[in-house]
């Protein structure tokens, strides 16, 4: 069977735990393939809302396989904390989560590193999570980090201790930044210990017996496209590649083992951190929809900038990715809009109006050409199939798939898992 995935085709927070929670019904596993805690993906059942950061969106449907692959880089006090939440909640899990013994941790130490990190670029900072993200993934290519592999290993506190150094030093060459390093290492300390006794497995030959034994898996994406290492708005980006190819190296699959890839679209367009952001509405409009659809990260709180629809960079991503369909989200945070802007072009310092992305989206003076959609201007809450929806909302999707010449093939009118609908082909 094929591997078909989940990714983000914006820069993150397009809803993709809410549609990995609903698909994960129709698979035998799912699978995280990069990124780490930095990613907040939210999920909400019946009254009930769960954030998880490190652990799959499948956990939540029974009898499934949650695998967290080697591409990952895993906080065992933030693990532990998103364990305490499904342990409150009466979710079993341990049977059925899996953790990839190649998969790097983030220590204490690579989270300072990142604050101070941060600290130093002054007004240029990158607006990371701080969670250690930069700092572990630069250990893992700079070949000094520590793997869950590591944990059993008899050296691992020389290993641990060596690092640890090796940062120390590190973080004096940096400004200031506070930390409290013997309480966050006890903590970190009595985590690994409960790592430990969890499934521990070679990722990479499970995940490709999945595949030989007929099962159906499913690759979640964290962070979106337009964050991807190679990819995305360079320097503002997270560490890991973000998007299709990622999955390959991030579960240690082919990539001819790849089917679907399922890109989620937010209905319009959010950024938190730095960095460019061309259909960007710094202005009431933006704050409109901000406070319409709650934009405020789900790991840090920030609020998440906000702009229309970016046609160009969609075509990017939809090009990087090779997706084969979409799902729309958040289509009910634009009820009340008299009309909706759409991004359909870019103008580089006046020249002729393209739909390519220039080298970086920082160098010169970009235009913005957009189309305007007749808003439905009515609530969308009662509409539990693609049939009941206005004749607008039809056509705005119907508008957005030629634009984007790919099929949107669900979109969702709520965060609860059940505000989710097909669309006719
Ligand atoms: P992720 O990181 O891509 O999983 O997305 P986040 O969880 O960070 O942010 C998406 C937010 O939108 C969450 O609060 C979801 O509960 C919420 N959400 C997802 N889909 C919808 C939708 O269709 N409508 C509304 N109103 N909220 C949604
Ligand atoms: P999910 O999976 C939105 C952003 C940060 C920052 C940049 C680098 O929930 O969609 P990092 O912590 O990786 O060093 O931060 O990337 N960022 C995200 N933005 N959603 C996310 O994840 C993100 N993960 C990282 O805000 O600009
Ligand atoms: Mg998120």
């Amino acid at each position: 069977m094929a591997v078909d995935v989940i990714l983000g085709l914006q820069w993150g927070d397009e809803g993709k735990g809410k549609i990995v929670d609903y698909l994960a019904k129709d698979y035998d596993l799912v699978c995280r393939f990069q990124g780490g805690p930095n990613a907040g993906h939210t999920i909400k059942i019946g009254s009930d809302k769960y954030v998880l950061h490190t652990v799959p969106s499948g956990v939540f449907r029974e009898n499934i396989q949650n695998v967290i692959g080697n591409g990952v880089v895993l906080d065992p006090i933030t693990l532990l904390k998103e364990f305490d939440q499904l342990d409150k909640s009466g979710i079993k899990y341990k049977d059925r989560l899996f953790i990839a013994m190649k998969a790097h941790l983030i220590l204490p130490t690579h989270r300072y590193l990142d604050a101070a990190s941060e600290a130093a670029k002054g007004k240029a900072k990158i607006g990371s999570t701080l969670k250690g993200i930069g700092p572990t993934y630069m250990d893992k290519t700079g070949r000094n980090g520590l793997r869950i592999g590591d944990l059993v290993s008899p050296n691992f506190k020389a290993k641990y201790e060596a690092l640890k150094e090796k940062h120390l030093g590190m973080l004096k060459l940096y400004p200031d930044v506070d930390f409290d390093l013997a309480g966050e290492e006890k903590k970190w300390m009595d985590s690994i210990e409960i790592i430990k006794t969890m499934n521990l497995i070679n990722g990479e030959y499970f995940v490709n017996k999945a595949i030989k034994d007929g099962k159906n898996v499913l690759a979640e994406g964290a962070q979106g496209s337009m964050l991807d290492i190679d990819f995305g708005t360079y320097p503002f980006v997270t560490s890991s590649n973000t998007i299709t190819s990622g999955v390959c190296n991030g579960l240690g699959i082919a990539p001819s083992a790849i089917g679907e890839v399922i890109g989620i679209v937010k209905a319009y367009c959010t950024r938190v951190g730095s960095g460019p952001f061309p259909s960007e509405l710094d202005n009431e409009m933006g704050e409109k929809i901000r406070r319409l659809g709650s934009e405020f990260g789900a790991t840090t709180g920030r609020p998440r900038r906000c702009g229309w629809l970016d046609i160009p960079q969609l075509l990017y991503t939809i090009m990087l990715n090779g997706v084969t369909q979409i799902v729309m989200t958040k289509l009910d945070i634009l009820d009340e809009f008299e009309t909706i802007d759409v991004a359909t072009h870019y103008s580089v310092d006046g020249a002729n109006a393209t739909t390519e992305l220039p080298y970086d989206l920082c160098d010169g003076e970009i235009e913005m050409v957009t189309q305007s959609y007749q808003g439905w201007n009515t609530s969308l809450d009662k509409c539990d199939n693609f049939n009941d929806l206005p004749i607008e909302t039809k056509s705005y999707i119907s508008a957005m798939s030629s634009l984007l010449r790919v099929p949107i093939t669900m979109i969702s009118s709520g965060p609860e898992r059940r505000k989710l609908m097909g669309v006719p082909r």
